[in-house]
């Protein structure tokens, strides 16, 4: 039994887990002032005051097996959640920056062989275990900004075996790695070079022969594509969804990020879990994505980092479109592990009050990758992923920005993280 005491702030986001919030609904976080945390096994038994939860702990442990952690002026959270990743890659791409710098934009790079493609091409030669190696380090810096859980796209093998390669380093990691993963076949993320004249081939070998085959094995639940002007078209990008939905993979799309392209409007129609990116989602599309219920994965991370003006956060939140937030962490748009920074970009660059912010990080995050019954909240039988800061209060996190205020990190009930360093896993 774990008995986390006397915190400052404890908050519990509670009460969400049928439904991602919405709204208004957004800012009400369930703070407990001097609240107690109490965790047995991998589940949370007892959230409340730290009177309540000292008394549970009485009544409840056999004297000796209590591990007590001291939260006297720290705040304690839901493990964070991102829920858009690219992870597991190789190599990197910081040369791409002078030229970005100097006015390229992501298109030119990607249409002159580099951005995705280069990254592909490092993925294509390594091996699962330099892959695996590569990826275990930037879910180990995942952990020590309080992330416990993420979604990890594929999309850098761009061919039938190299997809499976990144999709099974993503399976071994969630096994042997303290953070979860939950995982999305992203095929459909460039057109190869070597279907560079015949976009629609490769859309056919995607349909035909990568989904099954990622269905068969099991190695993914959503299926995601770049909807995009130059990559793929709407048709196309809905062609693969289908397909991907018959054979058991919820869609996902990256959406309108570059240009307005009909992608919130397709998330809608296709009825997908979520729509990401959305930095230029037309005021129709944001309307059909409120009545669908889509979730709107945003990532101002990537419009700083390509700097562009990032997603109409607001004007999401007030048409009623639940909203999530998430690094994208890839090589190329958005190289940060730093889920802490990206929430005080939505802060700042989007105006997302910092409890919206705590909200889209935590349980409509977790909506968005189909975990809400178990994580995204504080709740009495809930998994024990959760996060003290060295913060006072919640608004503390936006306030004190880009530093690390974890203290500890407790994963499925384990103590990972205490004091700021590793402890296990
Ligand atoms: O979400 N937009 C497409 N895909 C990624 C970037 C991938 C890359 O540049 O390597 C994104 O930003
Ligand atoms: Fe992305």
């Amino acid at each position: 039994m774990i008995y986390i005491r006397n915190a400052s702030q404890v908050v519990t986001v509670a009460g969400a887990s049928s439904a991602p919030k919405t709204g208004d609904d957004m800012g009400q976080l369930h703070v407990i002032e001097n609240g107690g945390v109490v965790t047995e096994g991998d589940t949370i038994v007892f959230v409340g005051s730290d009177e309540e939860a000292g008394q549970f702990v009485e009544t409840h442990a056999a004297s000796g097996e209590v591990t007590i952690i001291d939260a006297a002026g720290k705040l304690v959270t839901p493990g964070l959640i991102d829920p858009h990743t690219h992870i597991v890659f190789a190599g990197s791409r910081e040369h791409e920056l002078n030229m970005r710098l100097e006015g390229a934009t992501y298109m030119d790079i990607l249409n002159a062989g580099g951005g995705i493609l280069s990254s592909t091409e490092k993925t294509r030669e390594a091996s699962e275990e330099q892959l695996a190696a590569e990826t275990r380090k930037r879910l180990d810096r995942f952990l020590a900004y309080g992330v416990t859980t993420i979604e990890a796209k594929s999309g850098y093998g761009l061919r039938l075996e190299d997809e499976l390669k990144q999709l099974r380093v993503a399976k071994v990691l969630n096994e042997e790695h303290p953070i979860d993963l939950v995982s999305t076949f992203m095929g459909a993320h460039a057109v190869p070079l070597e279907y560079k004249k015949d976009p629609d081939a490769y859309v056919k070998i995607v349909r035909e022969q990568m989904i099954p085959a990622v269905a068969r094995e099991q190695l993914a639940e959503y299926c995601d594509v770049f909807c995009e002007e130059g990559v793929f078209t709407p048709e196309q990008s809905r062609a693969v969804l289908e397909t991907g939905l018959r054979w058991g993979l919820k869609p996902k799309i990256h959406a309108d990020e570059l240009v307005s392209y009909g992608g919130a409007e397709l998330a809608a129609e296709i009825g997908a879990v979520s729509a990401e990116h959305l930095l230029n989602a037309s005021a129709e599309g944001i309307r059909a994505m409120a009545r669908q219920g889509v979730i709107a994965v945003l990532l101002p991370g990537t419009a700083f980092f390509l700097m562009t003006k990032p997603a109409n956060a607001r004007a999401m939140i007030q048409a009623g479109v639940p909203v999530a937030l998430s690094t994208d962490r890839n090589p190329g748009s958005c190289p940060t592990e730093s889920l802490p920074f990206i929430m005080n970009l939505a802060c700042f660059s989007m105006r997302m009050t910092p409890a919206e912010v705590l909200t889209a990080c935590t349980i409509n995050a977790a909506h968005a990758i189909g975990r809400a019954d178990r994580i995204g909240s504080l709740e009495a039988g809930k998994q024990a992923d959760i996060v003290m800061f060295d913060a006072p209060n919640y608004m503390y996190l936006q306030y004190h920005y880009a530093v690390n205020l974890v203290d500890a990190v407790i994963k499925k009930g384990k103590p990972v993280i205490l004091d700021g360093k590793r402890v296990q896993g």
